[in-house]
């Protein structure tokens, strides 16, 4: 879903089109135009310095691609932006450089003497491994004499981050959609046939790239959109042979787009809406991850709520004692969890959004407690009798994994970056042979390569949740985002998540393979 804010820089970029588009006085005045428009952009989109000189090589490319087609005009006119461009991205640099010179070189005044230093934090993800990699590395480059060690045994990834074992495959990968994109405009560049052949190969590299970078089908429609003012654009600058051709390209993404869009309407009007068929029985869900702040509490708190809605008898369960905030996330008092771990009295839960909450204050020690585990398993013995669904919000890491056993369901959480997927690795291995591990969900999303991570953990990505402002204000609220009546990527793919779990469990039970 697009934002508001981006609606906004969208018209300004159409507004600038448009004034290019009308606009009739001189080319120098032209040129200021865009440049001014370009450092509006840069400003909204905080555009770094090297992007100038993209964007040169970008004009330059361009300028290639039109001389090919004899178009020396127009060819002409790019490369002086490709000139200007160049000379702005130099003078950014420059100044940069020149910045950073001034500040006066810092220079160690003795030898140091066996400094230990700890990078210490509450939760997992806050930064740690970051801050100590470059830590080190800039007191290397003061001539220190450092090492730096991993204490994060159960879920180390300083490797990655200090880049001394390859794990990766990301990059290469990147590379080679890369190379493709290079070698079609190579292709079409040396192309000599005829203009229809040259439409197909188009077409032929539009559908490898939507295969490549999933494109969504909305694109084509907005490729049409874009070729359709690149025409506009070409009429006013009187040059209707090239805007005649760009307008059949803009003609050709149209009836693609329609057709995608058309294609996918049917396909939604045909799913029906789900309704779980029967009773689940005892379920246990655990959500883990490697790293705090990664989204279990916010995941847990959704998907009970999800599944409340979808009318099963669920109860959330805080199992993050050290650090407990279940609470907040469901908007609720704590009540009960101390005096049952305690005195093993009857656990009280309290009830929101549609489903039962056990949250707990904080507990010093927490696992560490003896017989803390002990208890807490006995707890969720209880209360998975009277549920269909148990869902366990988990601390970070592995302290708590002896509360799981065969029968408990796990989804591994993870953040679209190196070292959260090497730690959700890392949990798959811990919990392997002695749960029930289902797939990972990825948040805080800004478009995962999910066959990457598919590979790389050789475990199903069951859902991908976007970064949205939204979630932080919901759980601002004290409210999971699920049990707002909105319409938002997150609330669709919960919705999916949740679907798949139930079906999931409905086809163990119907297998008779579910729980004792
Ligand atoms: N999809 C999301 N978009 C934006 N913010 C998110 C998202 N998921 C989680 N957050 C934010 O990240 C922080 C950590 O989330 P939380 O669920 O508490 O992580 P964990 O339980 O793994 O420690 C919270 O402030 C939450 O608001
Ligand atoms: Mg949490």
């Amino acid at each position: 879903m697009i934002e508001r804010e981006q609606i906004v820089k969208g018209l300004v970029v159409v507004s600038f089109l448009i004034l290019l588009l009308m606009y009739r006085g001189s080319e120098n005045a032209k040129v200021v135009i865009v440049f001014a428009f370009y450092f509006l952009a840069a400003l909204m989109y905080r555009i770094d310095t090297r992007y100038p000189v993209l964007a040169a090589i970008g004009s330059l490319v361009l300028a290639a691609i039109l001389i090919a087609e004899h178009n020396e005009t127009l060819a002409n006119k790019v490369v002086i932006y490709a000139y200007y461009f160049l000379v702005v991205g130099v003078l950014l640099i420059l100044v940069e450089y020149v910045r950073e010179g001034k500040e006066e070189e810092f220079v160690p005044q003795r030898e140091l003497k066996n400094k230990v230093l700890a990078i210490i934090s509450g939760k997992g993800g806050m930064g740690k491994t970051t801050l100590t990699s470059s830590l080190a590395v800039a007191l290397a480059k003061l001539k220190k004499m450092v090492i730096v060690m991993n204490l994060d045994l159960t879920m180390p990834n300083l490797d990655i981050a200090m880049g001394v074992k390859v794990r990766g495959l990301i990059e290469r990968e990147q590379m080679v959609k890369g190379l493709v994109v290079v070698s079609f405009l190579i292709l079409l560049l040396m192309y000599r046939g005829s203009e229809n052949a040259r439409v197909v190969i188009v077409f032929a590299f539009y559908f490898l790239a939507a295969l490549i970078y999933r494109i969504d089908t909305r694109y084509p429609v907005l490729a049409a959109i874009g070729s359709l003012v690149l025409a506009a654009i070409l009429l006013a600058q009187h040059n209707e042979a090239l805007a005649n051709k760009v307008a059949i390209y803009a003609y050709y993404f149209l009836v693609v787009g329609v057709l995608l869009i058309l294609i996918e309407y049917v396909r939604e009007g045909k799913e029906e809406e789900f309704v779980p068929q029967r009773e689940l029985k005892n379920k246990v869900l655990a959500i883990t991850s490697g790293k705090g702040g990664v989204g279990k509490t916010t995941l847990a708190s959704n998907l009970a709520v999800a599944l409340a809605k979808l009318e099963k008898k669920v109860i959330v369960m805080d199992l993050d004692l050290a650090m407990p905030n279940l609470d907040i996330a469901m908007g609720v008092e704590v009540k009960g969890m101390g005096e049952a771990l305690k005195d093993g009295k009857d656990v009280v839960t309290v009830h929101n959004h549609g489903c039962d909450i056990l949250a707990t204050l904080p507990i010093k020690d927490g696992y560490k407690n003896s017989g803390m585990l002990e208890r807490i398993k006995n707890i969720i013995d209880e209360v998975r009798q009277k549920y269909e669904v148990v869902v366990l919000d988990f601390p970070p890491g592995i302290e708590a994994f002896d509360v799981i056993d065969k029968n408990t369901y796990v989804l591994i959480v993870a953040n679209p970056e190196k070292l959260s997927i090497a730690d959700a690795y890392n949990v798959n291995k811990a919990l392997e042979d002695r749960a029930k591990v289902l797939g990972v969900v990825i948040n805080k999303s800004n478009g995962a390569d999910v066959e990457a991570i598919e590979e790389m953990l050789s475990l199903p990505v069951l859902a991908v949740l976007p970064e949205e402002n939204r979630v932080r204000e919901a759980l601002e609220a004290e409210i999971p985002l699920v049990a707002r009546d909105e319409e938002c990527e997150f609330i669709d793919e919960m919705a999916e998540l949740v679907k798949f779990l139930v079906k999931y469990w409905e086809k163990d039970e119907s297998r008779g393979d579910g729980e004792p």
